[in-house]
């Protein structure tokens, strides 16, 4: 099909190269004519007339001898199917019909299906199908194909998964020669802060950051992007806590790789006195526990119904069932008033943030007596991420859950959190939290996942 502007601007013709020459020849009258006015006389006709050539073949085959492919269409359909065609209204009220029905009825077991649209099209042409198997077919291959997206949809998820939370493979004993220089190497053993800097690490004129990962490339990450974003780096301390098995690597990397004018402490959890003594135990039962690692760590296919799993609520599972969550250092954060009893109020960050932006600003936010500083996940752009309430995360079935929380509640996100120490300090939120733990412990039906 071609478009032809005349030079002059005045007419414009349309032709298709099999015969239909000049079949369309727009003359544009006036002298002064605005390109406004053509531009939309072209855009219209482009737009009419694959429908006028549609109706114009399907007129002209009509009368026609020889098969054309619309023709054999409609005759292989039967008059029944496609109807007169200047009667298109009843030709597109049997569309419907036939859809209609198959919409309602099984598919016929063995209903050989085509592979591909152009076998189907194949097919169609050496008059295998009357109407209905054709709707059927359709149907039974859209749903096939659906059905196969998301099955893949759904393994890529579980690769993508896999692939997040693993190690690559050229960095597998990466944590082990850092370890290893730890115990070889007095550099890599020296204080950290040195000496002279300790008393920065209770001193509240600086910005604390707080970061608790047994992931030594992402808390490197975190320290550096936070960093080289910030405008004050000389006032960034971080206290990095990290497992015993973690320690010594983590230790090692950041005295062997000192970022530049900012002060950075490592503790391992086994350094807190005040951990070890009563509460850790509850924890490490939480992370041993034979069904909550199965949950966390089993095979999330196994269970899951893949006819009724969209790619987006599989997703959004695997993320709750992100081993980190139940992992000891991420229950860390409850004890941050006691883990930091000097300090007034710190910023917590994930281990899986960049920070891209000067952060100071938070410490001069004024809380009004609150905790927790963090944003709101239910108000927002993006319609998945940003429609998070308490709903989504805890199973109102449950009376206890009814009785005590508010399903409409909004949910934060807790890559990046301010905290208040003074005013939390003034609560009970650690005796609530190993109130819930504990019924968790007693019967896992408290969340929705
Ligand atoms: C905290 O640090 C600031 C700035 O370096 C210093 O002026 C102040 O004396 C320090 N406070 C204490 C209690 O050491
Ligand atoms: C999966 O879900 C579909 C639709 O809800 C249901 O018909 C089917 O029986 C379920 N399959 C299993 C194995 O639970
Ligand atoms: C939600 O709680 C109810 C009542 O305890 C329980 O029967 C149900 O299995 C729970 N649902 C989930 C998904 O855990």
């Amino acid at each position: 099909m071609q478009l032809h502007i005349s030079p002059s601007m005045r007419s414009i013709t349309i032709s298709s190269n099999n015969g239909f020459t000049d079949l369309m020849k727009i003359k544009v009258a006036a002298r002064h004519i605005s390109y406004r006015t053509l531009f939309h006389t072209i855009l219209i006709v482009a737009f009419l007339l694959p429908f006028v050539f549609i109706l114009t073949a399907l007129v002209t085959l009509e009368g026609a001898n020889k098969c054309s492919s619309f023709d054999c269409f409609g005759r292989r359909f039967g008059p029944r199917f496609l109807g007169r065609v200047d009667d298109s209204g009843k030709l597109v009220r049997d569309f419907y019909k036939i859809f209609n029905q198959v919409i309602t009825e099984e598919i016929p077991d063995g209903l050989k299906l085509p592979d591909s649209f152009s076998q189907l099209v194949a097919e169609l042409k050496n008059n295998q199908y009357d109407a209905k198997t054709f709707a059927f077919s359709l149907r039974a291959m859209m749903e096939k194909l659906e059905r196969e997206i998301r099955e893949s949809k759904v393994s890529e998820l579980m690769n993508r998964h896999f692939a997040a939370s693993s190690i690559p493979k050229g960095i597998h004993c990466f944590s082990l020669r850092l370890t290893d220089e730890y115990s070889s190497n007095a550099y890599a053993r020296r204080q950290l802060p040195s000496p002279e800097l300790l008393p920065v690490l209770s001193n509240n004129s600086y910005h604390h950051f707080v970061l608790s990962t047994d992931n030594i490339l992402a808390a490197s990450v975190v320290v550096t992007s936070v960093v080289r974003s910030s405008l004050e780096p000389e006032k960034v301390v971080f206290h990095v806590i990290t497992d015993k098995k973690t320690y010594a690597g983590m230790h090692s990397w950041f005295a062997l790789n000192p970022v530049a004018s900012i002060i950075v402490e490592v503790k391992g959890i086994h350094q807190f006195d005040w951990l070890t003594r009563e509460n850790v135990p509850v924890l490490e039962a939480i992370e041993s526990h034979h069904d909550f690692r199965n949950y966390y760590h089993g095979n999330h296919i196994a269970g899951a119904n893949l006819s009724n799993t969209t790619p987006q609520s599989f997703a959004s599972k695997l993320q709750a069932r992100s081993p980190k969550y139940i992992s000891l250092l991420n229950h860390l954060r409850i004890y941050l008033p006691e883990l930091f009893p000097d300090l007034d109020k710190v910023v917590f960050l994930d281990d899986d943030v960049v920070i891209q932006r000067d952060l100071s600003p938070l410490w001069e936010i004024d809380l009004q007596g609150k905790v927790n500083g963090a944003i709101e996940t239910c108000k927002g752009e993006d319609e998945w991420v940003m429609s998070k309430y308490f709903k989504n995360y805890f199973n109102f079935s449950h009376p206890l859950i009814a009785k005590h929380l508010d399903p409409d509640e909004c949910a934060w996100a807790y890559g990046m959190n301010i905290f208040d120490l003074r005013a939390w300090r003034k609560t009970n939120i650690r005796e609530t939290y190993h109130f819930w733990l504990k019924e968790l412990q007693e019967g896992s039906d408290l969340s929705t996942f």
